[in-house]
């Protein structure tokens, strides 16, 4: 249950509605935006507000600028691809403190858009600085948050302005993320499998500890799935691991035990002398891992054995490749996976980060189910911990 005020619970006619986005986008040196996809998913949001009759005020960081004005972290290239999507001229604030924004603000017509500059060019938005969260406060009649990929960030515009407004609401693409996610956690259709990857394990232990239990079964591959592998008791020659972590990953082991999950680790892998397109591969056993070799994927019995678990399941979390997809010759387990899930029936979550990088590698984004927005927020969201924007915003 979603317990908080959204856009839908209020009256937004002639309101000045001040809203935090997410457009935290890859964008190259020329000011090309290489996946819009967080702008696409804030439109409903945005429309909504400017069909009740209210007046946009978007802002968003871009990048970690450290309260510094950097040029290439600009969301002008933001406002461009907005006003393409909208059909209409977004215009940006260059600086959010300056006094003119007020009566800019105040001359605007119902219906009408900006969007206040990268916010982190000021500190006192990292530093969650009240002052500044008063400021941003004081442009807006209602504040809404619509920034999920942002939400476990404690910031002056996704946590502080909630002090100083009288209502705070979320937008539909927050709503959707807490919704979804949280059904997967509270009622799956089940089976319930998981496949978790990616490279560092140290940032997904709350996350494989709060799934304990809750998952029927829980894949590993990737770099991760190597230190499990080592906690077993295999070699893993030189594969990448955070040695300090091969002690939490057997007390994950234990206590997947005592929680019934079964943890499915890769039974063959494919292993490289260098991390390298140019290196030489091999599939071995995981007992047979060579000395001098470090495993870059999942081999090909692995692939059948999750292809067959994920055939079987009713919902499907995927957070994390299972090899170095960034390098062709390495991508072919994480592609195998993304394509079964591209098709599955069951209800299927990808969960940020690098899992939605590998699908957009393969061009796969639009056949997903539910592709989350968030990176580290879906992280956090899926660890367990209330997230700090969402708690700020008004209760129902
Ligand atoms: C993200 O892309 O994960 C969010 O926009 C948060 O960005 P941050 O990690 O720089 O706070």
């Amino acid at each position: 249950m979603f317990n908080k005020l959204t856009v839908r619970d209020i009256d937004l006619r002639e309101k000045r509605v001040l809203v935090r986005v997410d457009f935290n986008l890859p964008i190259d040196e020329t000011g090309k935006i290489a996946d819009d996809a967080r702008i696409v998913a804030a439109l409903p949001t945005i429309n909504y507000i400017r069909e009740c009759g209210g007046r946009v005020i978007l802002m968003s960081h871009l990048g970690r600028p450290k309260g510094r004005v950097v040029e290439r972290l600009s969301l002008k290239p933001v406002a461009k691809r907005l006003s393409e999507l909208l059909g209409y001229e977004v215009k940006i604030i260059i600086d959010c403190l300056d006094e003119k924004v007020k009566e800019i603000i105040s001359q605007m017509k119902e219906r009408e858009v900006i969007l206040l500059e990268n916010l982190r060019f000021h500190p006192e938005e990292t530093s969650n600085d009240p002052e500044f969260s008063k400021w941003l406060a004081s442009l807006a009649d209602l504040y809404v948050n619509d920034a999920f990929g942002t939400a476990h960030r404690e910031h002056a515009s996704t946590y502080g302005v909630t002090r100083f407004i009288p209502i705070s609401a979320s937008g539909f693409l927050l709503e959707r993320e807490v919704t979804t996610l949280n059904k997967i956690l509270t009622d799956p259709r089940r089976p319930f499998a998981t496949i978790l990857g990616g490279a560092k394990i140290s940032t997904k232990i709350k996350v494989i500890k709060n799934l304990l239990g809750k998952v029927d079964i829980l894949m590993i591959g990737g770099a991760m799935a190597c230190i499990f592998l080592r906690a077993q008791g295999f070699a893993v020659g030189k594969s990448l691991i955070e040695e300090e972590n091969v002690g939490v990953a057997r007390e994950i082991l234990s206590s997947a035990m005592e929680k019934g999950t079964p943890i499915v680790l890769p039974i063959d892998c494919i292993v490289a002398q260098e991390f390298k397109e140019e290196s030489p591969i091999e599939t071995v056993y995981r007992s047979k891992i060579p000395p001098e070799w470090g495993i870059v994927d999942i081999g090909h019995v692995t692939v059948d054995e999750f292809s067959k678990i994920l055939e079987g399941a009713q919902t499907i979390l995927w957070n994390g490749p299972v090899g170095i997809f960034e390098i062709d010759k390495f991508a072919r387990g994480t592609e195998k996976i993304a394509r079964i899930l591209s098709t599955s029936k069951a209800t299927t979550i990808i969960g940020g980060g690098d899992s939605v990088a590998a699908v957009n590698k393969f061009a796969l984004a639009d056949k997903m189910a539910y592709v989350s927005t968030g990176g580290g927020a879906t992280l956090e969201f899926l660890s367990g911990r209330e997230l700090p924007s969402i708690a700020g915003l008004t209760n129902k």
